[in-house]
Order: C-alpha cells, then sequence, then structure tokens
C-alpha cells in the first residue's frame, strides 16, 4: 500500500482499486487525514493526488510530482513545526512576556515552541489546556491586620485571614500577641489589628516633675543675690557715718544690676 502512495508513477490499474477500496472502508478512520483519500503521513494536494507529509522541523518547499518526492525545507531561527505536515511555513515561536509574568522553561527549537513558566513569586491567570500558562500576575499582599492563610503558588493567589483576637500584625505577614505592660509599666493605649499595646514606665508619668529643681536653683540666686544686695546698702549706711579710709574689697565690684 505504501508503494502505492508514495509512488505516484508507478500507480497502476491495481494500486487505484486498491486505493479506492482502501478509501471506502477506511476514510473515516483515523488513519487516512479527514476528508481525504491520503494515508496518514501524506498530504493531499488540489488534484487530489497524494504527497508524503514533511517531518517535524521542516515544512514543504516543493509537492511531489509523478517524477519525485515532496522536497522539505527546515524551520529557519524563530519559527518551529512540531508535526510531520504539508503545509508552506513553520509556526512563529511564542514569546514569554516578562511583563506577563512569565520565562521562557524551555526555548523553541525547530520542533518545539518555546515552553512558558511563571515567575518565581507569581501565580497563573490564563492557564491553556492545563498546562500552559499565557499570562500570570504576582501574589497578593494581605493587609496590615491580617495576616498569609496559605502562600502563593504557580497556580493559586496568597489567600489572607484576619488575626485572631488578641493579636496584630503591622506587615500582613504574621500575626503577633499583643504586649502585656508589666506591673512597673502603665498601658498607655490599648492593641488593636494593626497596633501593638503601648506600655510605659510609671515613673514616665512624674516627666512635669523635671522643671522643678531648674526653679529651685534659679530662686536659690535670686535669694543670694537679694541677700548679698542689702548687705551691701547696710555697709554702704555704715560708711556714711565715720568715713573709713580703708576701701573694702568689695566696694570695688559693681553692684549687681540684676535687681
Ligand atoms: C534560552 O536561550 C537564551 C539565549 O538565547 C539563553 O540565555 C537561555 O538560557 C535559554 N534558556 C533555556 C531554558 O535553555
Ligand atoms: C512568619 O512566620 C513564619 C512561620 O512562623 C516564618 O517562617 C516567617 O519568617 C515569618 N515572617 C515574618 C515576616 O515574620
Ligand atoms: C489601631 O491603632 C492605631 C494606633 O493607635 C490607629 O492609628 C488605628 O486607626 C487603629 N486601628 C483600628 C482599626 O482601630
Amino acid at each position: 500500500m505504501a508503494t502505492c502512495s508514495r509512488n505516484l508513477k508507478v500507480e497502476t490499474g491495481v494500486c487505484r482499486m486498491r486505493r479506492s477500496l482502501f478509501c471506502a472502508v477506511l476514510c473515516v478512520s483515523v488513519l487516512v487525514t479527514p476528508g481525504t483519500c491520503c494515508l496518514s503521513k501524506e498530504y493531499e494536494l488540489p488534484g487530489g493526488q497524494c504527497c508524503p507529509m514533511c517531518h517535524e522541523g521542516s515544512v514543504v518547499k516543493r509537492d511531489c510530482t509523478p517524477q519525485s518526492g515532496t522536497r522539505c525545507v527546515p524551520c529557519v531561527d524563530g519559527t518551529y513545526m512540531d508535526q510531520p505536515n504539508g503545509l508552506n511555513k513553520c509556526f512563529p515561536c511564542s514569546s514569554c512576556d516578562q511583563g506577563r509574568g512569565l520565562f521562557a522553561k524551555q526555548n523553541c527549537t525547530s520542533t518545539s515552541d518555546t515552553v512558558c513558566d511563571v515567575i518565581a513569586g507569581h501565580f497563573c491567570t490564563d492557564l491553556i489546556e492545563d498546562k500552559e500558562c499565557r499570562s500570570a500576575r504576582k501574589h497578593s499582599d494581605c493587609e496590615p491586620g491580617h495576616r498569609v492563610k496559605e502562600r502563593g503558588t504557580r497556580r493559586t493567589d496568597t489567600t489572607c485571614e484576619p488575626c485572631p483576637a488578641g493579636s496584630f500584625s503591622l506587615e500582613g505577614v504574621n500575626c503577633s500577641l499583643w504586649t502585656t505592660c508589666s506591673e512597673n509599666q502603665v498601658e498607655v493605649k490599648g492593641g488593636n489589628l494593626t497596633s501593638d499595646t503601648v506600655c510605659e514606665a510609671a515613673s514616665g508619668r512624674l516627666y512635669w516633675l523635671i522643671p522643678v529643681p531648674v526653679v529651685v536653683l534659679v530662686m536659690v540666686l535670686i535669694g543670694t543675690l537679694v541677700v548679698l544686695w542689702i548687705k551691701r546698702r547696710n555697709q554702704e549706711k555704715q560708711q556714711q557715718g565715720p568715713r573709713s579710709s580703708v576701701a573694702s574689697e568689695e566696694e570695688l565690684l559693681p553692684l549687681p544690676r540684676l535687681l
């Protein structure tokens, strides 16, 4: 039968008979290209003749003639053909768009298309035939006050859940229990889903006492000056009487001008 189909030039009456018998029986069978009477590894010309197909990685350059078989050419770079065929052009290789969260897991060859996969940290949003991904998106983050319930995979996005009672989460990854203030601390602010309890040292509440020593110091200074001034005035009153010939050292100092 192979001789009948592959060598048109030796298509004898017997062959023709065999072919039509074959067609009658098998035209609907999978062995035969649907709608034609050619065998599975053959393609049909418009005139109804059958030519042997080109192999994977190549396409037809010239159909077969009664004198010669099919002439095939290999696919050039950037194109591929992954099946036996009677086509004139190779298929263009797919590209894996980084902007769509994809990378080439397997480069294009003359016999197979590029195989794209999802970049780490992304998940597929457009899966074809349960294996090839056409587009992917970055895993979502959970909101503050939530935590990651299940981490994203190549196929699924992150799932989140709110923090359990008594805990909080700043980043939306893990929840931490609220801090319990110790005995010598006071709770300044209660915790909520997104922030921890705020504790403060109990002595922290006495901060207002800090200016007290300053005020006392200033008052002592003023008091001292007042006492000095009074003392000086008394000395001057005494000197208004019998004038002393010896000037005390104190007299040479200028009077405090503060008062
Ligand atoms: C695909 O080809 C590029 C360069 O053409 C190369 O950098 C890369 O490693 C190849 N990838 C695989 C999976 O072979
Ligand atoms: C969250 O918790 C997990 C498991 O308890 C841990 O492996 C991970 O490092 C934590 N992540 C952050 C950001 O704290
Ligand atoms: C939680 O507390 C923080 C700081 O006290 C505040 O800014 C925030 O609005 C609170 N959130 C909720 C949900 O109450």
